[in-house]
């Protein structure tokens, strides 16, 4: 066996999948392969999530993150299915840029909305790079379980800060890291990864691949620090209402009533 194939416990979205083989990060070789997922397989082996939800169990309408959006314009990285930009062009936002490596996001976004009546500026770019994005415009920029994907945080903040208005806001969700390293097993959550490894890995999933790294809560603090922003509010906790009206007995829900499998972030560009 090659020595990079070795198991490792790998979960994405609500469960452990596959056998995961540790890579080198090498960043275009890596927005390959998962824009061919997203091109080909993408949110129909994955799901969409999207706006009023952050996660499974949490969700904007409890939050309140955006408040009022009327006459704001507002950015999504990695705007997937569209679903987002919807729930937020219904809200009266003035201007809706949506922006994502995937020609076929790209596309599924476009036709949403044009179902719904509403459009948007879309760009098709992996969001470490320039893609002629205007600077200092935008009043919100935010991405629901899509910031992970990048090869560089960094960077990618960087030019999320560089995009936003003085003061704008910048708000987005991910798996929480603690979920990433707990496993449901005969009844209990077993502890099966180590929370401090954000070596990369890929995962084969319905014939196709992924590859990404499991980052630590406090990666993504120290480079918001370092991008010019102050962080506003964070949220781990599952919503027990959403929970309750689910009537939902996977192992997943019974994960997400004893630790945090979403988090939220939302920060300000100073
Ligand atoms: C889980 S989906 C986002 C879900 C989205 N909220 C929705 O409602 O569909 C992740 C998205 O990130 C995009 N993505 C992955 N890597 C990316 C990258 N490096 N730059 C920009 N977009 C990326 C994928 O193409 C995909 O559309």
């Amino acid at each position: 066996m090659d020595k990079k194939s070795v198991y490792r416990t790998n979960i994405i979205g609500a469960g452990e999948v596959g056998t995961a083989r540790s890579v080198d990060m090498n960043k275009k070789v890596i927005h390959t392969t998962n824009s061919l997922f997203w091109d080909t397989k993408g949110s129909d082996v994955l799901g969409a999530t999207a706006l009023p939800l952050y996660g499974a169990f949490v969700s904007e309408e409890k939050c309140q993150l955006f408040g009022d959006v009327s006459g704001k314009k507002m950015l999504e990285i990695g705007c997937g299915s569209g679903q987002s930009l919807q729930y937020l062009g219904e809200r009266k936002a003035s201007e809706l840029w949506g922006m994502d490596i995937s020609e076929n996001q790209i596309e599924k976004t476009r036709q949403h909305l044009t179902a719904s009546g509403l459009s948007a500026k879309l760009i098709c770019s992996p969001m470490e790079e320039k893609c002629g994005i205007p600077e200092n415009y935008f009043d919100f920029v935010y991405s629901i379980y899509a910031i992970g994907w990048t090869t560089d945080l960094e960077g990618t903040f960087c030019q999320i800060a560089s995009y936003l208005k003085k003061d704008g806001a910048f708000i987005f969700s991910w798996s929480h890291p603690i979920h990433k390293c707990v496993v449901a097993e005969n009844n209990m959550l077993v502890f099966k990864k180590c929370y401090f490894d954000e070596s990369w890995y890929s995962v084969s999933l319905d014939e196709s691949t992924l590859t990404l790294s499991d980052r630590k809560l406090s990666t993504y603090v120290n480079a918001l620090s370092k991008a010019g922003f102050v962080i506003e509010q964070m949220i781990e906790q599952s919503d027990d209402e959403i929970m309750q009206s689910r009537d939902d007995n996977s192992d997943f829900a019974k994960k997400a009533k004893m630790l945090p499998v979403t988090f939220v972030i939302k920060a300000r560009k100073l």
